[in-house]
């Protein structure tokens, strides 16, 4: 058996913005924003010689109390440097410092990678809450996504979450990023297969010309049509699109409603299938039902 995806609380993550942990006016202007969660970069966005500094503001931040006046359901996630690299082990700390909801692990390749911070946080006194979010962003990274997301079966296990990294993906493969994304879709597929098997949620990748909004808008469409549960974000301009774009459909809330509220009835109560306004609705169904109505108080809840 593996743990079914409504065995997780169901969250509203349709717009997740990158803000790079360095930049003092994009981190005065985040209360302000509408986006479901906030990752704080200290990797791909900070030059080498800026990551100490990038680090000190990250903490900084947190312990001058601005993230616990962020809007109250927006999520916190950090996302630290490879525990390969010089900067990995001091970010781990910090950010373990910082409790945010979830750290962000770049350039995952296998499930070590997952394991060794485990292992890390464990010799820590991290709280049980705290998650994992894992990049998906190498050859090796989509070739082993599968047995990556297996690590959130494990008892305790603090995996969450996929986050496609189209650049770093691009870089890695010299595959064309194209509108349509013809030449990458077959890979984004199977990461959102892996994390369906193991019940994680999965985000898209960035869209990098963030001036062109309608540009951002089909590929945010796309990507809702893909299976992802939201899409990562470069700039304020953006969130609203990925609000739109991955948010729950009024009219496919109304049918929700109504195909949990047939199922309810007594006479349907040993009913496998039954015929609402001439279409086949089984039990299949009032479970998805069921997933997209609690999604939608998910979203309700997120100012
Ligand atoms: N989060 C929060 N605020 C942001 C932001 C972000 N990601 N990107 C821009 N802003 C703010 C700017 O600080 C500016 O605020 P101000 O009006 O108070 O000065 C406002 O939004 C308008 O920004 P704009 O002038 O259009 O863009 P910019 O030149 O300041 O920044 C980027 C452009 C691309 C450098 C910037 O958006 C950015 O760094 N994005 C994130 C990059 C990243 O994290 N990459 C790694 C993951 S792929
Ligand atoms: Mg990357």
């Amino acid at each position: 058996m593996t743990p079914s995806a409504s065995s997780r609380p169901v969250r509203s993550r349709r717009s997740v913005l990158y803000l790079p942990a360095g930049n003092a006016r994009a981190l005065a202007k985040l209360p302000q924003l509408d986006c479901d969660c906030v990752i704080l970069d200290l990797e791909d966005s900070a030059a080498p010689e800026t990551k100490d500094e990038a680090r000190e503001s990250l903490r900084a931040f947190f312990r001058e109390g601005h993230a616990a006046k962020l809007p109250r359901r927006m999520e916190t996630i950090i996302r630290i440097n490879a525990l390969s690299s010089p900067w990995g082990a001091e970010d781990l700390l910090a950010a373990r410092a910082c409790r945010p909801d979830a750290i962000l692990l770049p350039k995952v390749d296998a499930p070590d990678d997952i394991v060794d911070v485990e292992d890390a946080l464990a010799q820590t006194d991290a709280p049980p809450q705290l998650r994992l979010w894992a990049m998906i962003e190498t050859p090796l990274g989509i070739m082993n996504a599968g047995r990556i997301a297996q690590c959130a079966r494990t008892d305790g296990a603090r995996l969450d979450c996929f986050v496609v990294g189209a650049n770093d993906l691009v870089k890695e493969t010299g595959v064309a990023n194209v509108p349509g994304r013809p030449w990458l879709s077959s890979w984004l597929m199977q990461i959102v297969l892996a994390a369906r098997a193991y019940g994680l949620d999965v985000l898209d990748g960035v869209y990098n010309d963030f001036k062109d909004i309608a540009g951002l808008e089909a590929e945010a469409r796309d990507g809702k049509a893909m299976g992802f549960d939201g899409k990562t974000l470069i700039h304020p301009g953006q969130i609203e699109a990925a609000n739109l774009a991955f948010g729950v459909d009024p009219a496919r809330l109304e049918e929700a409603r109504a195909i949990v509220a047939e199922f309810a009835l007594p006479e349907n109560a040993r009913a496998g299938v039954i015929n609402l306004d001439g279409r086949m609705v089984e039990r299949l169904h009032a479970e998805i039902a069921e997933k997209l109505i609690a999604r939608a108080e998910a979203q309700a809840t997120k100012g």
